[in-house]
C-alpha cells in the first residue's frame, strides 16, 4: 500500500490522457505532485459515464493510502447514431474503430458528436468522492485525419475549431477546448479550494 503526502495519484494505464492531464497539471500551480499508478481497475456496462467512472473509482478502495483519481470518457454520435458508441466507445474502438464509425454515415453535413468526460477522485482528507464533468460538441469528419491525439480524435471535429480534428491539434490546443480539460477545469478549481 502507498502512502505520501502531496501526491494525487491518477490511476490509468493510458499514457495519452495521462500526458494531456501532466500538461494541465504543470501550469495549474497546486501544491500536489502528480503520480501515474497502473492498477487493475473493473470497467462495468453502466447507462452513463459517470456510473461506470464512479464504479471503477470504488474498486480501488484500500489499494492506495492518499488521494487518487481516474478519468473516464465516451465519444457520442448524436446524429445520425443517437449518441452511439458512447458507454461502448472501448469495446467499439477495438473493434471497428474509427473507419467503422464512418462507415455508419451517410450524410456528414448534418452530423452532431460530442465527447464526455468525468474526472472521479477520491479525496482522502474528506474520505470522500467527487466527480468533475466536461463535455465538448462538434461534428464527424468525412475522413481519418491527423495524427496528434489518440482514441476518436482524428474523426471529431469541434465546434469552436471546425476545421481541425483533436487530431490536429497540439496538446495545448485540444486540452484548452476539450472535455477532459473542462473537467480538469473543475477538479483544480476543488483542489485549490480545499488544499488540506
Ligand atoms: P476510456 O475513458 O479510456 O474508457 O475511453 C473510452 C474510449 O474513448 C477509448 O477507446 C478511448 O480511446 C476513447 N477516448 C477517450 N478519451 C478520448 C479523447 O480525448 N479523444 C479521443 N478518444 C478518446
Amino acid at each position: 500500500m502507498k502512502q505520501e503526502e502531496n501526491i494525487i495519484y491518477f490511476v490509468t494505464g493510458n499514457i495519452h490522457k495521462f500526458n494531456e492531464i501532466s500538461v494541465l497539471f504543470s501550469k495549474a500551480n497546486i501544491k500536489y505532485n502528480l503520480i501515474q499508478e497502473e492498477i487493475k481497475t473493473i470497467e462495468i456496462q453502466a447507462n452513463n459515464i459517470k456510473e461506470v467512472a464512479s464504479f471503477k473509482l470504488n474498486s480501488i478502495k484500500g489499494k492506495i493510502n492518499g488521494s487518487y483519481f481516474i478519468e473516464d470518457a465516451g465519444f457520442f454520435v448524436d446524429i445520425p447514431l443517437n449518441g452511439f458508441p458512447g458507454v461502448y466507445s472501448s469495446y467499439i474502438m477495438k473493434t471497428i474503430g474509427n473507419k467503422g464509425i464512418l462507415r455508419l454515415i451517410d450524410d456528414f453535413e448534418s452530423t452532431q458528436a460530442h465527447f464526455t468526460s468525468v474526472i472521479a477522485l477520491y479525496f482522502k482528507p474528506y474520505d470522500k468522492n467527487f466527480f468533475f464533468e466536461g463535455s465538448v460538441y462538434g461534428k464527424v469528419s468525412e475522413t481519418i485525419r491527423g495524427s496528434g491525439g489518440f482514441g476518436f480524435d482524428p474523426i471529431f471535429l469541434p465546434d469552436l475549431m471546425p476545421s481541425k480534428t483533436f487530431a490536429e491539434l497540439s496538446i495545448e490546443e485540444k486540452n484548452k477546448i476539450s472535455h477532459r480539460g473542462i473537467a480538469w477545469t473543475r477538479f483544480i478549481k476543488f483542489l485549490r479550494e480545499n488544499y488540506i
